[in-house]
């Protein structure tokens, strides 16, 4: 496998970083990861203007312009050998003396990005759907930014696999204010099906704005496919016909059990299967038209 490290191209095993990074010693990076079809990626602008977005919450300078992140991304995908990659863009603020303000003068920023095969989710988890579990969610205020420091999230999502199950659905607790509510999932956005309407939570600083999240969005209004967009009740998710996770890598999926219990009729339902034919047809088109 090749990777791009500072300017370089070289084999994963020859990659080094100092242990001084500031990636390394306060999580203090962001990162994108950005799907491959067919050689070419996916939604790239979106995926550029996030990263742009995560980089000026943390108030890091983008060490590339949008044609330079181009060159680096077309270079990689060519130099490696799946047709379908995930590609992972990771940047951090550089090498420095351990101090936890920002170096002064600024460094050099550490930009890692590397390749690895793209595998759609298996077919029988596709007819099946999966299982998930809830949990809290007691993440910070910022998780529209897709920083590095993912421990809460390591955490969260363990929780799944502890419970044999494939991710984490996450509820901030009731306040003063407001009843419990959905946010995502430890690595996912979360969709809630209710008769007949899909059910997306707000884009705020609770949640990341999913690349995916928005492709789905796109596809159910090109669909006329009755959709809102708004606060959803941890008791709406519990009480849910179907329940969706999307994600870059995971494209879009079926809960079909939460906390060990059936989601609607517990197999993919109608929602799903519409969402999932025009997602990939979608994809296609898409893959298609840049060949063109
Ligand atoms: N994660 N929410 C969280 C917390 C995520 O980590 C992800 C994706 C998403 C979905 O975003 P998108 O549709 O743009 O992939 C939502 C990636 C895949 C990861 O960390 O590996």
């Amino acid at each position: 496998m090749t990777i791009y490290l500072n300017g370089q191209f070289m084999p994963l095993e020859d990659a080094k970083i100092p242990v001084l990074d500031r990636g390394f010693i306060f999580g203090d990076g962001v990162y994108e990861v950005i799907p491959v079809y067919s050689r070419r990626p996916f939604r790239l602008e979106a995926h550029l203007q996030r990263l742009q977005h995560s980089l000026d919450s943390i108030r890091l300078d983008n060490p590339h312009s949008i044609s330079g992140w181009t060159a680096i991304i077309g270079e990689l995908i060519a130099r490696n050998t799946p047709d379908d990659q995930y590609l992972y863009l990771h940047i951090t603020r550089g090498v420095a003396r351990r101090d936890h303000p920002f170096p002064n003068p600024a460094v050099p920023a550490t930009v890692f990005v590397m390749s690895n095969p793209l595998l759609p989710p298996a077919s029988d988890l596709c007819a099946s759907g999966v299982d998930a579990v809830t949990a809290e969610d007691n993440r910070w205020q910022r998780c529209d930014i897709k920083a590095i420091s993912l421990l809460p999230n390591v955490l969260l999502r363990q929780k799944a696999v502890d419970a044999g199950s494939a991710e984490t659905v996450l509820i901030r607790p009731a306040s003063n204010e407001t009843p419990a509510f959905l946010t995502e999932g430890a690595a996912s956005n979360i969709f809630v099906v209710k008769n007949g309407v899909l059910l997306a939570p707000p884009k705020n600083h609770l949640m990341l704005p999913g690349i995916t999240y928005d492709v789905i969005l796109e596809i159910a209004r090109a669909n006329s496919i009755p959709c809102q967009i708004r606060t959803i009740a941890a008791t709406e998710v519990f009480d849910a016909d179907e329940l969706l996770l999307t994600s870059s890598t995971r494209e879009v999926m079926a809960i079909t059990r939460l906390d060990g219990k059936p989601v609607g009729n517990a197999v993919p339902g109608p929602m799903f299967k519409q969402i999932y034919q025009h997602y990939q047809d979608f994809k296609m088109n898409v893959m298609r038209a840049s060949h063109e």
